[in-house]
């Protein structure tokens, strides 16, 4: 099956920081059908050899095990060539049908890795020269809009020319392979089903921190923050993920509709809920790995008075009868105290208790998503002061952990997030992609905060670089009895 893939953004940041390594390692995997081109597109006047020479220069600075050697480049090499485009221009786009259209390749993917300020335009353009035909695939990048009514707007103009089958909206998030493993654990296991309910569980945890700042992204950043760049689009996935009820099969709708239906079912804000259960933060000067580090303010790009946060927690609900009443944190941020993504399931207290138990300790499942990639059963169980504890009245049980390494077992076998998503957009694999009405109900949860915020004088909560965000979001957890889990 060959394939035209078109990469709208060709010289950008994500074309060679995520794109290209990705393309290279589907190709070195073999995994690449045959037949492929691969079109960079961008405004210098670049020749083919030349876009070239650039992707291999930019190659330096991928991790040295993911890195071609020139052998392999060179064979890479003879599938990208490079189409100069000024996307404004309506005659470009008749250039680029031409060079397309001369062999009429099997499906034809369109990757708009631009600024969403141009996806409109460049909709309109491949419709007006007859490039949206039913072997066409448009992949589209976040951010998609800065609020519902932006992202409605893009969705519908994408949608008058080509069928929402065709779009691929990436949350690369769903493609990694931790998060593939989470459907697994819940979709193809008995184990924890039965469990998987609010009879069982206390609360669940959900937090992606970073810490990294804003690197060269200061001004980008700054007119988004994180509610939008992290909250609207990879945190809420992963909340449908872990709350959705399990689909009838494993195909595309099947799974939208189940996470949709989970948007759909969250706790509407109200006052009182918008002003207890949402923190957003922003970062001060602080210490990192030994390191100072700037606070936000100081970043290249950034506004010296800037409100935008770089940190977000909340508490929610998923209104079911699966869910009701069981508390949902969501946590993300910049420069916190390490990267590090988790969601924790924490179980209810035994209903009667015969042991001593440290204190708070419960069983709890922890589903590792990076850097570790694994699961952690947390259980009680005798430890080993037996001796004293044979003697007291009543044992007291210690916590021991069931560990599974996913990297260990399957480290080489695993396909990062982008090549796999590049795969099934080249296989028409609609499954890890977020559909229209998904990505509009996520925006519409978050306007009233994103309301409230704008209406509230006082601004993001000062932490400092390198801890755990503003104190308040502990304050928050710890009204409902509970902690977030490296505090407990
Ligand atoms: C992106 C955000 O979507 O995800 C970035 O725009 C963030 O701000 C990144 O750093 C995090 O992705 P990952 O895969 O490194 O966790």
């Amino acid at each position: 099956m060959s394939f035209d893939l078109v990469l709208f953004g060709g010289t950008g940041d994500l074309a060679w920081r995520k794109l290209m390594p990705a393309l290279f390692q589907a190709f070195r995997h073999g995994s690449l059908p045959e037949g492929g081109r691969i079109l960079g597109v961008g405004r210098d006047d670049l020749s083919d050899d030349a876009y070239r020479a650039l992707i291999q220069s930019r190659f330096d600075h991928v991790d040295l095990a993911k890195r071609p050697s020139p052998e392999e480049f060179a064979r890479f090499a003879a599938l990208l060539h490079f189409v100069r485009m000024d996307l404004s221009q309506p005659a470009d786009y008749t250039r680029l049908a031409a060079a397309l259209n001369t062999r009429q390749a099997d499906t034809l993917v369109m990757y708009l890795a631009t600024a969403p300020a141009l996806f409109t335009t460049v909709c309109e353009q491949i419709a007006a020269v007859g490039l949206n035909q039913p072997r066409t695939r448009i992949v589209l990048e976040k951010p998609l809009g800065h609020d519902l009514a932006s992202n409605r707007a893009i969705n519908a103009a994408v949608c008058r020319v080509l069928d929402e089958r065709q779009v691929f909206r990436i949350d690369h998030y769903l493609g990694k392979p931790s998060v593939q493993n989470l459907f697994a654990l819940r979709f193809g296991n008995a184990l924890f089903e039965p469990l998987w309910r609010r009879e069982h569980i206390a609360n669940i945890q959900i937090t992606i921190a970073e810490d990294l700042g804003v690197e060269k992204r200061g001004a980008f950043y700054d007119s988004t923050g994180a509610l939008r760049d992290m909250v609207q689009n990879h945190a809420l996935q992963l909340l449908c993920a872990i709350g959705m009820e399990p689909p009838i099969n494993a195909h595309a709708d099947a799974i939208r509709d189940e996470k949709l239906k989970v948007l759909r079912s969250l706790k509407a804000w109200t006052p009182q809920s918008l002003a207890q259960d949402v923190i957003r933060g922003q970062y001060t000067a602080g210490t990192l790995g030994g390191a100072a580090v700037p606070g936000y303010r100081d970043e290249p790009g950034v506004h010296p008075q800037t409100a935008t946060e770089t940190f977000v927690a909340l508490r929610t609900e998923i209104a079911n009868w699966r869910w009701a009443g069981v508390p949902f944190y969501l946590r993300t941020g910049k420069r916190l105290a390490g990267r590090d993504a988790r969601i924790v399931v924490n179980f209810r207290a035994t209903p009667h208790a015969i042991f001593n138990a440290p204190n708070g300790a419960v069983n709890r499942l922890v589903i590792h998503l990076q850097p570790k990639d694994g699961l952690e059963l947390h259980l009680l169980a005798q430890g080993a002061d037996t001796r004293r504890n044979h003697q007291a009245k009543v044992q007291t049980l210690s916590p021991v952990q069931l560990d599974l390494d996913f990297d260990t077992r399957f480290g080489a076998e695993r396909v990062g997030a982008y090549e796999r998503l590049l795969l099934d957009v080249i296989d028409g694999r609609l499954n890890l992609f977020v559909r229209s009405d998904e990505q509009e109900e996520a925006w519409r949860w978050i306007g009233p905060i994103l309301d409230a915020w704008q209406a509230d004088p006082n601004g993001p909560r000062p932490y400092a670089a390198g801890s755990w965000g503003p104190s308040a979001s502990s304050a928050m957890i710890a009204r409902d009895g509970y902690c977030w889990s490296e505090e407990c």
